[in-house]
């Protein structure tokens, strides 16, 4: 329980989806999160703020627990956030935050007895624009507008810092079930239309590199080490390219201390990357730390693997717990690997589902020679064998991910 709720406040909650947003969630509306004083939300209500063209969320948390919720910050092209205009340390965060991570929303400050100083002050940053608090439905309305004018720019990923990839997260219900694999494979297959990354954060049974057949001279723990000097030089240096394109960072070569990575690190690292690929695939080590959870915070989708066997169900439905304690349940997508079809060739996933009470989304099946030559070459499985049933579903897998992933990105505006 304590896991549970350290977790939780690391979290903030957003009014669950949808459920107070309106206006509809179609992609040419701008989305806006507003993360409000509670006086302030409860004098603009913002259920019933009714805009043309614009649906509204509030968010119950701080800047930091929105900036870690990547779903939340690709669903939103506006954010409204109240600040103290004296707290010149929030006010640093926020133009931190406008500037890197959020450069491809609008960044609304809103504050109580704004000052012309203050105003000044803060158009002078990456914030886009300054609302007066209590504002009116018409000066909501017009920061819209002004924030809809500039989102074309903004997301148009021209290079500097527009571009926001997608996460995935692979992390296994127990070892050995197959996440390095399917991570693996799976990037390859994403690497086929994007640009992919790889970050093994398994610090001390690594093995993307291997699976992928690469010697990287450089890894994780180089990373880490760099700390303040990461830059995306440093990370483009330690990425090893692999022939179809894929690039990977491997894990370190010596065992390294779970605790080496943190929650701090691991959010510059992925924010870094996601400004620089279209995708970053993490292999997971499959435990709980404060930095996995900031992963999954992160992630877009997580991979929960597992397999059907009376430990593989009951460890997945474990981490189930923690996860939809946490509010990340709907990022969930359980792959049951290594199952073997029964008559017809069907796989029963459907008493795993009733224990798990939740869906098996991806079956895969065994297919030890196929995998085994595919990892050891290092080369995705289709080389080994053409139209080998375990490929032909983890293509299914992969383009459902891609395709939940393009909808979740909708561009306003376009
Ligand atoms: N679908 C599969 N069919 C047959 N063997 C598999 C399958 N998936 C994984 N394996 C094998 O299982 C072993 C463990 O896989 P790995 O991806 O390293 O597991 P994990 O990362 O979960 O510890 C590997 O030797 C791999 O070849
Ligand atoms: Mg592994």
């Amino acid at each position: 329980m304590a896991m549970l709720a350290r977790l939780g406040a690391l979290a903030g909650r957003s009014t669950q989806e949808d459920a107070q947003v309106n206006g509809g969630d179609d992609a040419a509306a701008v989305r806006v999160t507003m993360i409000l004083a509670k006086d302030t939300a409860a004098q603009a209500d913002v259920a019933r703020i009714g805009l043309p063209d614009c649906s509204i969320r509030s968010f119950d948390g701080t800047l930091d627990s929105f900036a870690a919720n990547g779903p939340l910050v690709r669903r939103t092209d506006m954010l409204v956030i109240e600040i103290d205009p004296d707290d010149t340390a929030a006010l640093a965060a926020l133009e931190q935050f406008a500037a890197g991570p959020g450069s491809r929303m609008a960044v609304v400050a809103a504050a109580r007895d704004l000052t012309i100083s203050a105003t000044r002050r803060l158009l002078r940053s990456s914030i886009a624009d300054v609302l007066p608090v209590p504002f009116t439905h018409e000066e909501l309305g017009q920061a819209v507008e002004t924030a809809r004018r500039g989102l074309a720019q903004r997301q148009t990923g021209d290079g500097s810092g527009g571009k926001l990839g997608n996460i995935v997260v692979f992390h296994g219900a127990l070892g050995g079930v197959g996440t390095s694999m399917i991570a693996a494979q799976a990037a390859l297959q994403w690497a086929e239309s994007k640009q992919v990354l790889v970050i093994d954060c398994d610090m001390q049974r690594g093995s993307a590199a291997l699976y992928l057949n690469l010697k990287p001279r450089l890894t994780l723990a180089d990373l880490i080490e760099a700390d303040d000097r990461l830059d995306v030089e440093f990370l483009k240096m330690v990425a090893e390219r692999h022939q179809s394109g894929l690039s990977v960072v491997a894990a370190p070569s010596d065992m390294a201390g779970l605790d080496t990575m943190t929650p701090e690190f691991l959010e510059r690292l992925l924010d870094l990357a996601a400004q620089n690929y279209d995708l970053v695939v993490l292999d997971m080590p499959g435990v709980w730390m404060d930095w996995t959870a900031l992963a999954m915070q992160k992630a877009d989708i997580i991979a929960l693997v597992t397999q059907l066997t009376v430990a593989g169900v009951q460890q997945a439905r474990r981490q189930l717990d923690v996860m939809e304690a946490n509010g990340l349940g709907e990022r969930v997508r359980v792959v049951m690997n290594r199952m073997t079809a029964g008559l017809f060739g069907k796989y029963d996933t459907e008493e795993a589902a009733s224990v798990l009470r939740f869906p098996v989304h991806f079956a895969l099946a065994n297919d030890f020679p196929t995998v085994a030559a595919a990892l050891d070459e290092g080369v995705p499985m289709k080389k080994i064998k053409m139209k080998a049933r375990i490929d032909k579903e983890m293509r299914q897998m992969t383009s459902a991910m891609a395709q939940d992933m393009a909808s979740a990105n909708a561009v306003a505006g376009a």
